[in-house]
């Protein structure tokens, strides 16, 4: 399978898939990192290791001429699966409904626990025991499609909301490339 990756940042979580595709039973090749942020360090990181990359402002236009720019890219390249990764926008329900089931993402929590931002100060304020992170399918709902896969960490005495994304960052990259991998096999 031909998959697309998006990001706006660091893109550590790409770097593990882009990573793990080289395995000879993997079942796909990253065919395009696109990302909203041209200065992003994960695009940089991508095009050193031959990776197609590809980037697009949102500035200066409406969403949907943006979306229709990631959108083309992403066809062009082939790309039949789309995996989220730190992608720090919402897609709009006209580019879920185009790749319907067909995009997942990764977040920093143990969905449905704590959708949307800064989820580890959050769990840590709640007194939680374990936080973890999730890979989910993406639907029009922000972090609401059927989860796919969890991994766990402790919290710790004197976490910090940086120290505990650390922790669970470690597992993030293990969890998204093994759940991406047996998701495509299906
Ligand atoms: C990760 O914690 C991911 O779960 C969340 O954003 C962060 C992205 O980090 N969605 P990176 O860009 O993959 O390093």
């Amino acid at each position: 399978k031909r998959l697309g990756i998006l990001i706006s940042g660091r893109g550590s979580n790409m770097a593990s898939l882009v990573e793990a595709a080289a395995a000879p039973d993997c079942p796909y090749t990253v065919a395009l990192v696109a990302s909203d942020k041209p200065e992003a360090a994960g695009l940089a990181w991508a095009a050193e290791r031959g990776v197609p990359t590809f980037a697009q402002s949102p500035k200066g236009m409406p969403k949907a001429e943006y979306e229709a720019k990631i959108d083309a890219a992403l066809r062009a390249a082939g790309v039949e699966a789309i995996a989220l990764a730190g992608y720090m926008r919402l897609l709009s329900d006209d580019f879920v409904a185009r790749w319907r089931g067909r995009i997942v993402n990764i977040h920093p929590s143990l969905l449905p626990k704590y959708k949307g931002l800064d989820t580890h100060a959050r769990a840590i304020a709640a007194g939680d025991a374990e936080a973890g992170a999730s890979v989910h399918i993406v639907t029009e709902e922000l972090d609401g499609g059927e989860v796919l896969g969890q991994a766990r960490v402790p919290i710790l005495p004197g976490d910090t909301a940086d120290s505990l994304a650390a922790r669970v960052l470690a597992e993030e990259h293990k969890l998204y490339a093994k759940t991406l991998a047996d998701w495509l096999r299906d």
